[in-house]
């Protein structure tokens, strides 16, 4: 199967944000975080889409270049990367049609996104993990080198509860559990 994966464009804006909420779950999408993927690459945020010769999506991903502050923010509990290190290349979000899966093409959405972050000379990569039976995104994530240091329970609880976000997989508020993963290259 023919793909190719390229920088998010606001022509794709529509087919990201349904993709997004077909696999997560309603009011899950943030549009200011869609937003800022396909206008701010300079500010380090960015938006990768795969598309085929039909300019159909069939998958997208969001990362952004991140202060190692904002890591212990997210994990107050764990101790990531050392205090020399500012910039951190975050995986943010990873996401295939689902009648799609198991192509590569999370996987190439991975590569891409690591080679964006490369040329920014940016080395240290960190991403959180949704952890759930059927979608393997840990399979991911390992087989691109990435290691897993810890699993949070009910990680995306609070946050779905004021959003009053439905995760696809457990239902309202979310209790999914969460691995912290980091990469060094
Ligand atoms: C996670 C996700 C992006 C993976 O996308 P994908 O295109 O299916 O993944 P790939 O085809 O690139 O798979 C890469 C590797 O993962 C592993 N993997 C993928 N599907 C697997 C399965 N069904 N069983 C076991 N391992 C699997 C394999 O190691 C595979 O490599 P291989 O095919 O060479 O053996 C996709 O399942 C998805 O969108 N899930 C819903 C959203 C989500 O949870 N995203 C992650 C959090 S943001
Ligand atoms: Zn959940």
């Amino acid at each position: 199967m023919e793909y190719i994966t390229i920088p998010m464009r606001q022509k794709h804006y529509d087919d990201v944000l349904k993709l997004w909420q077909d696999r997560m779950g309603r009011n899950y999408p943030d549009e200011s975080k869609l937003e800022d993927a396909i206008d701010k690459n300079k500010l380090g945020k960015s938006g990768f889409v795969t598309i085929n010769n039909q300019n159909e999506v069939l998958g997208f991903s969001i990362g952004e270049i991140i202060p190692r502050k904002k890591v212990e923010q997210m994990v107050p509990s764990l101790d990531i990367f050392d205090k020399n290190v500012d910039n951190i290349g975050f995986f943010d979000l990873n996401v295939v049609k689902k009648s799609l899966e198991g192509n590569g093409i999370g996987e190439k959405q991975i590569k891409v996104r690591e080679k964006y972050f490369k040329n920014k000379d940016v080395t240290h990569f960190f991403a959180i993990c949704w952890i759930r039976d059927k979608h393997h995104s840990e399979a991911v994530l390992e087989k691109v080198g990435f290691t897993c240091l810890r699993k949070i329970n009910n990680f995306w609880y609070k946050e779905t509860k004021k959003r009053n976000a439905e995760c696809i997989d457990c239902g309202y508020p979310c209790t999914c559990t969460a691995g912290i993963y980091k990469k060094i290259i």
